[in-house]
C-alpha cells in the first residue's frame, strides 16, 4: 500500500475568443511547465518579462525555465500597486523593450496580479502595434478575473482603466502554489469575485463556494477546480461577447454599487473586492425587490463573505449621495452600465434598466 499525498492533477481550459485559441493551464507547480508551453505554442525567440517587484523570486524561476528552453529573456521589474498602471510606466517598459531589441515576433510575459496583467498586457497590445502575450497571474483575483477576457490598459489621473485595448494571450499559467505568499486581505478580495461567479454560474458552484472553508485559499485539489470553474465561466461569457455589447455585462454583478462605494470612500480605503462584497449584497437586495429573488440568497451570501473576512457593513461616513454620484459618473462613462445585473437565484441572471433611486438607496442603507 502506498501512503503520502496524491498529486493534484493539472487542468487545462481552452479559451476560444474571436480568432484566438489558447490554453489556460492550472495546477500546483504549473510554473515549471512554462518552457514546454512556450515551445509547444511557438511563442517566439525572446521574452520581455514584466513582473511585480513583490514576486521577484517567482519571476526568477520563470526566467530560468524560459532560458532553459532557449528563450532570450529581458526582465523588467515594476513597483507593486495601482500607481504603476500609468502611461509613464507603459512608456518606460516599451523603451526598455526597444533598447533591448524586443521585436515584433517576440512576446511579453506578465507575472503579477491584475495591475501587472493590465499594464504588461497593454504593452503587448501596443508595442510595435502588438506582440504576443503570456499571462502568469499571481493573485486569486488575477487568476479568476483579470488574466481572462483580454482587457488590458492603464489608468489616467482622471479615471481608472481609461486607455487600453483588448488583447488575448498565447497561453495562461496559473499556479495556485504562488497564492501561499499572498496577504489574507488580497486573497479575500479575490474570493469576492469567486462568490460573484458562484451567483452567476449555478447552484452547484454556489454550493461549493458556500461550503468553502476558512482560512483561504483552502485545499489544493479543490482550489484548482474552483479556479478552473471560474475561468471556464468567464471564458464562456467572453467568447460570446468579447466587446461587451451584451452578455459580458453580466460579469459586472455587484460592480455597479461596488464601484460607487470604491470611489465614494476614496480609492484604497475599500479594496476592490471589499467594495464588490458590499455591491453583491446590494444587487441581491435589488434583485429581491425587482425580480422576486428569494431574500435567502442575500443572507447566505452575506454569511459566506463574513466567514472570509469580507465586509458586509458599510462605514457610516461614506455618504449614500456620494455613492450615487459616483455611480452616475460611472454610468455616463460606459454605455453598458445602464443595465444593472441582478440574480434571481444562482445561475439565473437578469439585466434590468436603471432601477429606481429609492431602491438603490434602500439597498445601500441596508448595508449600514
Ligand atoms: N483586465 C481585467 O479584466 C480586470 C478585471 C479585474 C480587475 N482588473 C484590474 O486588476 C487590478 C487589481 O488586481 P489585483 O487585485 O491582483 O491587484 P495587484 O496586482 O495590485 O496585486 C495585489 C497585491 O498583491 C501583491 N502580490 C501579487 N502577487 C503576489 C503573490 N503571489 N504573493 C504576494 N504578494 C503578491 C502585489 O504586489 C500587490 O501589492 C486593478 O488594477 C484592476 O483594475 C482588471
Ligand atoms: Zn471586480
Amino acid at each position: 500500500m502506498t501512503t503520502g499525498h496524491v498529486p493534484v492533477p493539472r487542468h487545462v481550459v481552452w479559451g476560444e475568443i474571436g480568432a484566438a485559441r489558447f490554453p489556460v493551464c492550472i495546477g500546483p507547480g504549473e510554473i515549471t511547465n512554462i518552457g514546454d508551453l512556450w515551445i509547444e505554442r511557438r511563442v517566439g525567440d525572446a521574452a520581455l518579462v514584466v513582473f511585480d517587484g513583490a514576486v521577484a523570486a517567482l519571476a526568477q524561476a520563470v526566467e530560468d525555465r524560459l532560458r532553459a528552453a532557449g528563450v532570450r529573456v529581458v526582465p523588467v521589474a515594476v513597483p507593486p500597486g495601482e500607481p504603476s498602471k500609468t502611461l509613464q510606466e507603459l512608456e518606460r517598459i516599451c523603451r526598455v523593450a526597444a533598447q533591448r531589441g524586443i521585436r515584433r515576433t517576440d512576446a511579453v510575459v506578465a507575472i503579477g496580479g491584475g495591475v501587472i496583467g493590465d499594464l504588461a498586457g497593454f504593452v503587448a497590445a501596443s508595442y510595435q502595434r502588438g506582440i504576443k502575450l503570456v499571462h502568469v497571474p499571481t493573485t486569486l483575483l488575477a487568476m479568476v478575473d483579470s488574466a481572462i477576457g483580454g482587457k488590458t490598459g492603464v489608468d489616467l489621473p482622471e479615471a481608472k482603466n481609461y486607455v487600453g485595448a483588448i488583447w488575448q494571450p498565447q497561453f495562461v499559467v496559473m499556479d495556485p502554489d504562488v497564492l501561499a505568499g499572498l496577504p489574507p486581505r488580497e486573497l479575500a478580495c479575490g474570493f469576492a469575485e469567486v462568490v460573484k461567479y458562484g451567483l452567476l454560474d449555478s447552484s452547484e458552484l454556489f454550493a461549493r463556494v458556500e461550503a468553502w472553508p476558512a482560512p483561504l485559499p483552502g485545499e489544493p485539489a479543490a482550489l484548482v477546480e474552483l479556479i478552473r470553474d471560474c475561468v471556464a465561466h468567464k471564458l464562456n461569457v467572453v467568447s460570446q461577447d468579447e466587446l461587451e455589447q451584451g452578455l459580458r455585462a453580466s460579469l459586472n454583478l455587484g460592480h455597479t454599487v461596488g464601484h460607487g462605494i470604491e470611489a465614494a470612500a476614496g480609492y484604497g480605503r475599500y479594496h476592490h473586492g471589499e467594495a464588490i462584497s458590499l455591491g453583491l449584497l446590494a444587487a441581491l437586495r435589488i434583485g429581491h425587490e425587482l425580480c422576486g429573488a428569494p431574500v435567502t440568497w442575500r443572507s447566505r451570501t452575506a454569511a459566506i463573505l463574513t466567514r472570509h473576512g469580507l465586509p458586509t457593513q458599510l462605514a457610516a461616513d461614506v455618504p449614500t449621495d456620494d455613492i450615487l454620484d459616483a455611480m452616475a459618473r460611472d454610468k455616463k462613462a460606459s454605455a453598458t452600465s445602464f443595465n444593472m445585473v441582478l440574480v434571481h437565484e444562482p445561475g439565473t441572471v437578469v439585466l434590468r434598466q436603471n432601477p429606481s433611486r429609492e431602491l438603490v438607496v434602500a439597498a445601500i442603507e441596508e448595508l449600514r
